[in-house]
């Protein structure tokens, strides 16, 4: 599942973030390149907003035709916070599926490397497998005030990404009791399930503000 029904008010483009282009291609049509390359992928469902059903179809029929690909695509509209989108999407999953990855759009350059590796995580047995990578700064946790309260150990930190892998009913479970996170992986935490971290990538970061917009028009040049 890939949710775009963000209306990305941080990056201030006027449209919704997933439609924004990037290199003129909305964001959106990059990360439905690499999800259609990922071989074990059989239904995609599109969270995207309910003002853009009818552009995310032809997106998404375009990137079909351009990679010969006959997945299932399910386009729905979204809620008012991610976890509400991926609900909507976790609606509408077709009854043979068993594994779901859930992918930000606005992490539209994430190679399909990474998706092999989280699905292939999950079938190996882990219930819950994110993307992550190492952290280059040292973090501080702070309280209300600003003060600092901690310093945890850089070696035990990562940064996590998407897209981020589940067995079906460990998901499912997880958003019945609530779908109030910033990830998905940390809903499935507070149900007392194992999340194993596997090796991200610095191209899936995610298209926040302007300046990240750049970055990834430059990764997108740059790479080969
Ligand atoms: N998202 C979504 N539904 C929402 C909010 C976010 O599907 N109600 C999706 C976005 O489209 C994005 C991903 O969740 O792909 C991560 O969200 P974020 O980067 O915060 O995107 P926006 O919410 O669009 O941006 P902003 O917070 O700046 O408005
Ligand atoms: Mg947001």
């Amino acid at each position: 599942m890939v949710v775009a029904a963000g209306s990305g008010s941080r990056l201030g483009a006027g449209l919704p973030k997933a439609f924004v282009p990037l290199a003129g291609v909305p964001l959106l049509g990059h990360a439905l390149r690499e999800v259609l390359s990922c071989a074990a992928v059989a239904q995609v469902v599109l969270v995207v907003p309910d003002t853009h059903r009818a552009q995310a179809e032809e997106l998404t029929d375009g990137v079909c035709r351009e990679l010969g690909s006959g997945a299932t695509v399910t386009v729905v509209p979204g809620g008012a916070e991610r976890g509400d989108s991926v609900a909507a999407g976790l609606r509408v999953l077709g009854d043979d599926i068993d594994i779901v990855l859930v992918h930000d759009a606005a992490r539209c350059l994430t190679p399909v490397e990474v998706f092999d590796r989280v699905v292939d995580a999950v079938t190996a047995g882990a219930v819950a497998v994110v993307p992550g990578t190492a952290v280059v700064d040292t973090i501080k946790q702070v309280d209300g005030e600003g003060y600092v309260v901690g310093t945890p150990a850089r070696s035990g930190l990562r940064a996590v990404q998407t897209p981020q892998g589940f067995r079906r009913d460990v998901l499912e479970r997880a958003h019945a009791v609530s779908s109030d996170a910033t990830d998905d992986a940390g809903l499935v935490e507070r149900l007392g399930e194992r999340v194993l971290v596997v090796e991200g990538d610095p191209r899936a970061l995610k298209v926040t503000t302007r300046s990240d917009l750049e970055t990834a028009t430059r990764l997108l040049t740059e790479t080969p």
